[in-house]
């Protein structure tokens, strides 16, 4: 019988989970915390008044949608339809005012989304549909969404790429650099890519968003053993594991983890894995870097976009960068 998607997912989840338990330190891959509940538990977050990233997105998404758009045309003004790749949709709000400002021009544009959570394309598929714009839907991660390439053999007139939300800073530096090089080499001269990165701020305010006081947070993280529980056959125990935010100083990021409050085994019958942990053992299940104005624009340079524009919200201390290919 041929495979599905989801068998496709569900093998990799199996390979990766059964090796990233091996390692030392133990991790699990962050990508994994978008199931329906943990998408759920994302958007709460982003409206708790301790993450504020999505608000500070939102409003400079607002102020300067104009603008942008106005890019996607050729000579500063919309001459035709454009084409918008969104990698890592969420809940579409953020598309909605730029699909808006679009609207606004008498323009439309033809949009694909890339996202692992099935619940993410839905929300923003029915969002837009309602504008009457033609969406297409790709359930898969960034990596695979740009190999397939789906969108830019698809392009009508200039092409917007949106990586919003910080969701850079779940990659590593080097990772990060390499990624905007290959979004870089899937446009041509004159398209676009819009970067939105949280930066670097006093650390009482990055454990607060990473470590919220109602707990949401904690959820969110300690939900991916559940998830392996449910999906993967796992016995992990959740009363035995705890929520831990830490900020690295030198590698510039808050790190997540599970840590393991006593000496313990788990079992994940679909890996056929046992694993041992020690009591304080942590997995650790997110890094998020945090960035200097200064180091996206250089990065964007290295990534082969000669010209940007970048609007900063002082008091969020939140990056929105437009680069120019
Ligand atoms: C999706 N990503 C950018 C979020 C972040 O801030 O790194 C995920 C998140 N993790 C904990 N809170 C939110």
């Amino acid at each position: 019988m041929a495979s599905t998607a989801h068998d496709v997912l569900t093998a990799q989840f199996i390979a990766e989970v059964r090796r990233d338990l091996a390692l030392s330190p133990k991790q699990l891959q962050s990508k994994y915390l978008y199931d329906p509940l943990g998408s759920s538990l994302f958007d709460a977050i982003c409206r708790l008044p301790w993450y504020r990233i999505t608000r500070s997105e939102l409003r400079l998404l607002s102020r300067h949608a104009r603008e942008i758009v106005d890019a996607l045309g050729r000579s500063g003004s919309l001459d035709g339809d454009g084409t918008i790749v969104e990698l890592g949709c969420g809940s579409g709000e953020k598309l909605v005012i730029l699909a808006e400002a679009l609207q606004d021009r008498g323009a439309s544009a033809h949009v694909h989304l890339i996202d692992i959570s099935s619940q993410a394309l839905e929300q923003t598929e029915q969002r837009l549909t309602r504008l009457h714009f033609s969406v297409v839907g790709h359930q898969s991660t960034y990596e695979d969404g740009l190999r397939t390439d789906a969108a830019a053999r698809d392009r009508r007139g200039r092409v917007l790429v949106l990586l919003l939300g910080s969701n850079i800073g779940n990659f590593d530096p080097p990772a990060a650099a390499a990624f905007l090089s290959r979004i870089r080499a899937m446009l041509a001269p004159g398209d676009l890519l819009l970067l939105g990165a949280d930066l670097v701020k006093p650390v009482d305010r990055l454990l607060a968003a990473y470590d919220d006081p109602l707990g949401v947070t904690a959820a969110f993280n300690m939900n991916l053993l559940v998830r392996i529980n449910q999906e993967l056959g796992g016995n992990f125990d959740l009363a035995r594991f705890r929520h831990r935010a830490i900020w690295n100083a030198p590698a510039g990021r808050i790190e997540m983890h599970l840590v393991s409050g006593v000496r313990q085994q788990v079992r994940v019958a679909a890996a056929d894995l046992d694993v041992r942990f020690d009591a304080g053992e942590h997995i650790w299940t997110e890094s998020s870097y945090k960035y200097d104005p200064d180091q996206l624009l250089a990065m964007g340079r290295q990534a082969g976009f000669p010209s940007s524009r970048q609007w900063i919200d002082p008091d969020a201390r939140f990056a929105l960068t437009l680069f120019t290919a």
